[in-house]
This record gives structure tokens, C-alpha cells and sequence, in this order.
């Protein structure tokens, strides 16, 4: 009795045999049997209705039942090159740093993809909480589905509230705090690069904060990423208190005084260097341990650990325009009054700058920082400053 309690098909099964021998009209049969199997019968009634109580009462052995069977074809050993490319088709995920960076630096060592694969650039937003500026975004990505992906990395107690249509939805990844100017910053834009590294279609990177815009549209932007033999990222050697002067010699022979460069945060990188930054446990070290205020970490670890690991790579230059001439420790904020047609002409006529060893008046493909009263102006004209 007690092992069919606990087998709920084994007294499913017995009842039917059951009912349709009493539904035999069998006149010879005994009596007594007759009363036996009606027991029987209540008995078994007594204990469908027991086990469904229980079943109902005590719900965890029900449920492992249940996730077992639907994570079965999980378990099943991939049949098609399909399950290995596709992306994941949620964001949120239970990996902590080491097991989302261990995953991220798998690499594949042939070169050549046997699969029609168009390549994307992954546009990772490092923000605090609210994307002001969404809406210019939106417009910017608007018909280019097929060539970005979008991650954003804000702090943890931050609720987004975007609706279902719009490119930001759902696109949150598990973050943590990240201060300026600390290496939990950097620990961010490592985390935002390992959970883009995660769709084998990203093959570009472009960090940018709630605070920046786009200057061109998104074709031009994707040919002149794509097209560029170097990535983008901000790398010089400064000298004085800024630049050298926070080099700690504690940090050779990894890193000497030679090695030593600064550049701001808002990088374009490709696949590679995306790699390299993940998987680094040579350079950060020193960094976390010699590089700390007022050693801004964020403005020399990437820059510095890729001139000594790619040099070849590197432009050297940032493709994100900033104004820094007003002096002091941040750069100039643009508000609704500064957007005219003048400000944006006067950015795309700077400095000329290399584009693969030519010179060029392309220079910038995004700017900041631009404040959330400039959001108005910007897309209302973003067809004549911009192109979309
Ligand atoms: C992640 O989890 C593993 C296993 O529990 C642990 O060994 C590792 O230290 C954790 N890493 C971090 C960064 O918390
Ligand atoms: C730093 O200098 C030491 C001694 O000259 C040298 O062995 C080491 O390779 C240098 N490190 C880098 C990253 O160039
Ligand atoms: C960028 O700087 C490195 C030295 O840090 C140099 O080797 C490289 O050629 C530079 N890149 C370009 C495009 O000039
Ligand atoms: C993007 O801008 C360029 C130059 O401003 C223009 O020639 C091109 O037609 C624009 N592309 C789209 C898709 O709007």
C-alpha cells in the first residue's frame, strides 16, 4: 500500500481493470470477491484523492518533475551549428564576473565562418540610470536591425522603464556600482564588453554614456567602423603631473614609465582587443593595486595595456568629440541654447585626423556631453545637423 501512495500512475493504472470487471455481468461470481474488489475499489478512490492532496500540498517533488522534463532537450547534446551561434535570448543571466568572463574569452580558432554571419557593432551604454537622449537614439538605429545590438549597464537599484517597441527594451544587463575614476568603473565597461562578447555576430564595440549623441547616421557610422584597419580608442603619453606623474614604478616590469599612457574611457574596439580586456590578468592587477585617486584608472588601464599588447591596432585617437577647453576637471555640458547649426558645423570643420594612415575631416562619429533640455532641438533638426 505504502508504494502506491507514492506512485501516482501505479494506482491510475490499477483502477480500470477494476471497474470493468465489475461492469462484467458475471452471475457466478462470489459474493465475497465481489465485496473484496468493492474495497478495493474505495480504497483506491481514498488514495487517488490522498495522493492529489498531497501532490497539491507538497509541491516541490511535482515541480522538479515538471523543470526536468521541460529543460530535457537542454540536456540533449547539440545536433546543429545553430544552438552555438545563436544569441542569447535574454540578457539577465546568473553568472557572476569570473563565470561571465571565463565564458566570454572562448574564441574560435578557425578564422573563416562556415555561416552567413553579419557583422554588428554592439553600442554599450555605461549610464547611472536614465537614457535621456534615447528617443535621438531610437531614430538612429531606426531600420538597422540587422547590424547592432544594444547593452546598457547602470546602477543595480536603477528600474528601466522603456516600452516593448522600443531598441532599449529588455536590454539591460546585471550590473553593479561603478564610481568615477576607480576600477569598479573599469570592472563595468568589462562586464558591458563580456556580455556582448556572449553574440558571436558583435564584432565592434562602442562604449558611450546617457550623455552622449550620434553625429552622423548609422550608415555612415557602421562603414566607417567597419572599414577602419584600427580601433578607436583615445592612447597618448603625457608628460607631467596628469600624464606621467601618476605612473607608481611598483607596477614594473609590466608596466614601465615608457609604457604609460592616458586616454578618456569612450572607446570603439573590435573583437580582439574586446577579448584581450576580458581575459587580462596581467595588467589589472598592478592597476587595481598601484593606479587608485588621484590615479584615475579608467582614463590609463585599457589605453595602456593595449599599446603594450596591440600597438598595431590602435588609432590612438577617440572617435567621441569633447570639449574641454572651458578648463577645470570636467569637460563643457551642452544645454538647449548651444544647439544650432553653427555649434555642429564648427565641430565637423575641426582638426583634420587620420583615417587609415589618410588624412580626413571625419574625425567624430558621436559627441557629448549633452544635457537632457538639448534632447528637443536635437531631434527636431537631427535631418540637417545629422543626416537622419
Ligand atoms: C563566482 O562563483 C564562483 C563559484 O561559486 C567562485 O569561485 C568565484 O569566486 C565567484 N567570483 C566572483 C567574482 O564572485
Ligand atoms: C619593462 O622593462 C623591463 C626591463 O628593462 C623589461 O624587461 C620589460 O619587458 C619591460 N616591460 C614592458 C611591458 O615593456
Ligand atoms: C598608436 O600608438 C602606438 C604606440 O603606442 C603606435 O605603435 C601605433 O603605430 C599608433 N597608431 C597609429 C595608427 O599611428
Ligand atoms: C547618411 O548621410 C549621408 C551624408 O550625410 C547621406 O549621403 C546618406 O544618404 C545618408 N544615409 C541614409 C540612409 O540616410
Amino acid at each position: 500500500m505504502q508504494q502506491r501512495v507514492g506512485s501516482f500512475s501505479s494506482l491510475e493504472e490499477g483502477k480500470e481493470p477494476i471497474v470493468r470487471i465489475i461492469n462484467q455481468p458475471n452471475r457466478a461470481f462470489p459474493l465475497r470477491l465481489l465485496q473484496f474488489l468493492l474495497l478495493l475499489l474505495g480504497l483506491a478512490i481514498v488514495f487517488s484523492f490522498l495522493s492529489l492532496y498531497a501532490s497539491r500540498y507538497l509541491k516541490v517533488p511535482n515541480e522538479i518533475n515538471v523543470i526536468q522534463s521541460r529543460f530535457q532537450p537542454c540536456a540533449q547534446e547539440p545536433k546543429n551549428l545553430e544552438s552555438w551561434i545563436r544569441p542569447p535570448s535574454k540578457l539577465l543571466h546568473h553568472m557572476n564576473d569570473s563565470e561571465l568572463f571565463w565564458r566570454a574569452s572562448f574564441v574560435p580558432r578557425i578564422k573563416n565562418y562556415p555561416f552567413k554571419r553579419s557583422p554588428k557593432i554592439a553600442f554599450m551604454f555605461l549610464t547611472r540610470g536614465p537614457l535621456p537622449m534615447a528617443p535621438l537614439w531610437e531614430k538612429f538605429f531606426n531600420g538597422n536591425e540587422k547590424f547592432y545590438s544594444i547593452y546598457v549597464h547602470s546602477l543595480p537599484s536603477y528600474q528601466p522603464d522603456f516600452s516593448p517597441s522600443s531598441v532599449f527594451y529588455g536590454r539591460q544587463i546585471p550590473s553593479q556600482v561603478a564610481e568615477w575614476g576607480m576600477m569598479s568603473m573599469c570592472d563595468a565597461e568589462r562586464r558591458l564588453l563580456a556580455n556582448a562578447l556572449l553574440d558571436i555576430s558583435n564584432e565592434w564595440f562602442v562604449l558611450l554614456s546617457e550623455a552622449c549623441i550620434p553625429l552622423q547616421n548609422f550608415s555612415i557610422v557602421y562603414r566607417y567602423i567597419s572599414r577602419s584597419r584600427f580601433s578607436f580608442i583615445g592612447s597618448f603619453d603625457e608628460p607631467g603631473p596628469y600624464g606621467r606623474g601618476r605612473y607608481n614604478e611598483k607596477m614594473s616590469p609590466e608596466v614601465n614609465i615608457t609604457n604609460w599612457r592616458k586616454g578618456s574611457q569612450w572607446f570603439e574596439i573590435n573583437r580582439k582587443l574586446a577579448v584581450d580586456i576580458v581575459q587580462d590578468s596581467v595588467y589589472y592587477p598592478k592597476f587595481e593595486q598601484f593606479c587608485r585617486p588621484a590615479c584615475y584608472v579608467d582614463e590609463h588601464y585599457f589605453p595602456t595595456m593595449l599599446s603594450i599588447e596591440s600597438p598595431h591596432l590602435l588609432a590612438n585617437r577617440s572617435l567621441t568629440w569633447v570639449d574641454w577647453s572651458r578648463g577645470g576637471a570636467h569637460p563643457a555640458t551642452f544645454g538647449k541654447s548651444d544647439i544650432t547649426e553653427m555649434f555642429f558645423k564648427k565641430i565637423f570643420e575641426g582638426k583634420p585626423c587620420l583615417y587609415n594612415n589618410q588624412p580626413t575631416s571625419l574625425c567624430f562619429l558621436f559627441a557629448r556631453k549633452f544635457a537632457p533640455s538639448a534632447l528637443d532641438h536635437l531631434l527636431q533638426h537631427s535631418s540637417k545637423f545629422f543626416g537622419f
